[in-house]
């Protein structure tokens, strides 16, 4: 055992070594090698050795270098090394974070975590938490907490008696609403099409002045960053009108509400930290390990009424927090704990400055390409720059180009009747050289071939 993972040291060591002077994207021939890795299971065992070098061999040449500094796709963050490393001895551990009896560790790394992220986001100490696996399920846990709550006020109770022939809820969403909103709308039986659409303007915030009349039975889901824009709906002036209707407010906000680190755009979300329930995302900007999400909701009770799991004999539940109450799964990896190392390690300070830098970068990307040329499509307030190289079509090819070039890796997308090209700039791993050498491929390959 000693050997395999002083092995797996080394191997992952050249992997973390070599990841800045590859190609971002693994190559049409490195995709077609993993083929290797099928065919008739074996019949004999074989030496881990060997699983571990065939993987290494075959595997890491087909992976996406999003570890590196020069990957702008979707919103995806990179790994922190504290995180990595706590992810390296806490996969040894193989711990279930489900109940406290059965990791003390991963349940106290979740209490601190839990304490650290709620003061960090200036969100209401003694909220629920619930550490989930993106923020999709975060998305859909603080739904069903207002679910629950919603229908607990007119007297029904949705988890023992379902939603046939319950009071309806009014669901009110922005036009920029993220797609894992209505995802988890459609999960949790509210639907996706049934919901009450506010208008949206140019940078994809929902308009205040146009929200119909709220009530206390009516949900609300506004948005901290948009994936496009990283814009924030204004969540004070709705957050405001949402109380005095009694409605409940759930926040998505996977990436953008890390931005309440730094004074600089913690301006952005006043008004935020009034909502009912938020949905986070660790595995974008805050560098954990890829699955890694938070659910956090003011009053706890909301939270564990829609998902802890009712009694079984041999189950134990103590007087502390009991991890499995305040997600949808039970048996669970124990991703607290790198969390925690995360946080551990950088800091309040240092978690500021990865935001701080980020966001500076973007800013950085934006000017280039504006100074080239090139039209920013958005007001770049957080991570996200979103770029036009001329005629859909045009700007289409030159992200074909610069995917294919492979310095960089950015994904499309249509903004507001524009086809853009979208940069997140959410991993600790980018340096300003990452951003120059970027913007220097797109730039040469925008001017290449130009039709
Ligand atoms: C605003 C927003 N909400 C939700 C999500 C979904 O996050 P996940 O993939 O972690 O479920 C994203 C992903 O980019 C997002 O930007």
């Amino acid at each position: 055992m000693k050997e395999l993972l002083a092995e797996t040291a080394e191997r992952a060591a050249c992997y973390v070594a070599a990841i800045g002077n590859r190609k971002v994207v693994p190559g049409v021939e490195d995709v077609a090698r993993l083929e290797s890795l099928g065919g008739a299971l074996p019949e004999d065992s074989c030496d881990p050795a060997e699983i571990l070098a065939l993987l290494d061999e075959v595997g890491s040449p087909a992976t996406v270098a999003t570890t590196g500094g020069r990957y702008f796709g979707f919103v995806i963050g990179g790994v922190l090394p504290a995180a990595l490393a706590a992810n390296w001895l806490a996969g040894t551990w193989d711990q279930n974070a489900c109940m406290r009896v059965m990791s003390p560790v991963a349940a106290k790394a979740e209490d601190i975590v839990r304490e650290w992220t709620l003061g960090l986001l200036g969100l209401p100490a003694s909220s629920a938490v619930g550490f989930v696996t993106c923020t999709t399920m975060a998305n859909f846990s603080g739904l069903a907490a207002a679910r629950s709550a919603l229908l607990q006020r007119c007297g029904w109770n949705v988890e023992e008696d379902g939603l046939f022939g319950a009071p309806p809820i009014r669901v009110v969403v922005g036009q920029e609403v993220h797609v894992s909103v209505l995802k988890a709308l459609s999960m949790v039986g509210l639907g996706r099409s049934r919901v009450t659409t506010v208008p949206a303007d140019s940078q994809g915030r929902m308009r205040a002045d146009a929200l119909p009349p709220l009530d206390e039975h009516t949900l609300v889901c506004i948005q901290a960053g948009n994936v496009n824009t990283g814009a924030f709906d204004p969540a004070k002036e709705i957050c405001a009108r949402a109380r005095d209707a009694g409605a409940w407010v759930h926040v998505d906000g996977a990436f953008g509400l890390w931005g309440a680190l730094s004074p600089l755009y913690a301006p952005l979300l006043e008004g935020v930290n009034l909502a009912d329930s938020w949905a986070i995302d660790c595995h974008k900007w805050m560098n954990v390990p890829q699955d890694s999400g938070l659910v956090v909701v003011r009053e706890p009770e909301h939270l564990r009424r829609a998902l802890s799991a009712g009694n079984a004999a041999y189950l134990t539940q103590s007087a502390e927090r009991e991890p499995w109450q305040y997600t949808p799964d039970s048996s669970r990896r124990a991703r607290g704990i790198e969390l925690w190392a995360a946080m551990r390690s950088l800091g309040r300070s240092g978690l500021r400055k990865m935001i701080e830098r980020n966001c500076r970068q973007a800013r950085l990307f934006a000017d280039r390409l504006r100074a080239a040329g090139f039209a920013i499509l958005n007001d770049v307030v957080l991570n996200q720059v979103l770029v036009s190289f001329g005629s859909p079509e045009e700007t289409r090819r030159v992200i074909a180009a610069i995917q294919a070039d492979g310095t960089c890796w950015c994904g499309g997308t249509q903004w507001q009747g524009h086809t853009a090209m979208r940069i997140s700039v959410s991993s600790w791993a980018t340096t300003d050289d990452d951003v120059e050498r970027s913007v220097a491929a797109m730039i040469r390959i925008a001017k290449s071939d130009k039709k």
